[in-house]
């Protein structure tokens, strides 16, 4: 667990580990997040890339997830972040960046494709966010978790949450496909990146607390190289 006083170290730290990875194996696959928490990382890195000091030509991503019945052209799709934040501002190949397709006709076929795709190539840093019941990806708190990746109905709370990137509630989409805690736990490393005191809770909750279904970012606690990089709001309570 690395603290930081301001969200700007605490993203050049995040983009450090990233850039190492793509010098140590520039063919690396590495698994990106969305949300606001990770902007400010992808601004670095696109910075980075600029000034030559960085190249994804090798590289793969796989996204955590998408939101059901968004086209890639929709400005709150995950693949429309993903163009606008990083891919079309550096050297990735759009053929090496996978996220989920949520306008499939059959997404329970997409879910089987993107597990087929994660298994031949594992992922070498998983970035996470959080969100504020202890989701990670779009897994949900429960009774239970899934493995693989599915599709999930969205909590209240969690489209409450992301209403703030839409024009109104009612258009957040009520489902999304997201890789399973499975999936994200095979990852051979990650980084949970968590800013803000409105997080302080989940933070400790998730990091300090019962490894349990109900907060399922505790489950990273099983996991044996994660690094932790907050801010001094984030970490108040831990
Ligand atoms: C979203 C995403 C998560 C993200 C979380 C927190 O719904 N599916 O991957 O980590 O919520 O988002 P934010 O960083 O905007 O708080």
């Amino acid at each position: 667990i690395k603290r930081f006083t301001g969200k700007a170290a605490l993203h050049t730290e995040a983009a450090k580990l990233i850039t190492q990875l793509l010098k140590d194996k520039p063919d690396c696959t590495l698994g990106f997040a969305t949300g606001s928490t990770p902007i400010g990382i992808y601004e670095q890195l696109v910075g980075m890339y600029a000034k030559g000091r960085l190249s994804f030509a090798r590289a793969r991503s796989f996204n955590l997830d998408e939101y059901v019945g968004l086209t890639e052209s929709h400005p709150q799709s995950y693949r429309y972040y993903m163009q606008h934040h990083l891919f079309r501002h550096t050297d990735f190949d759009q053929r090496n960046t996978y996220i989920p397709n949520g306008i499939a006709a059959d997404l329970e076929a997409e879910c089987r494709r993107y597990d087929s795709l994660l298994a031949e190539h594992p992922i070498d840093l998983q970035l996470l966010g959080i969100g504020h019941n202890g989701h990670i990806g779009f897994n949900e708190p429960g009774h239970s978790l899934t493995g693989e990746t599915h599709l999930v109905t969205l909590k209240p709370e969690t489209r409450a949450a992301n209403a703030r990137f839409f024009d109104s509630e009612d258009e957040v989409p009520r489902q999304a496909i997201t890789m399973g805690m499975g999936s994200i736990l095979k990852a051979k490393s990650i980084l949970l990146v968590v800013t803000g005191a409105d997080k302080a809770a989940v933070v400790n909750e998730a990091l300090a607390g019962p490894i349990t279904t109900a907060c399922p970012a505790s489950l990273l606690q099983t996991h044996a190289n994660v690094t932790v990089l907050l801010d001094a709001d984030a970490g108040k309570e831990l």
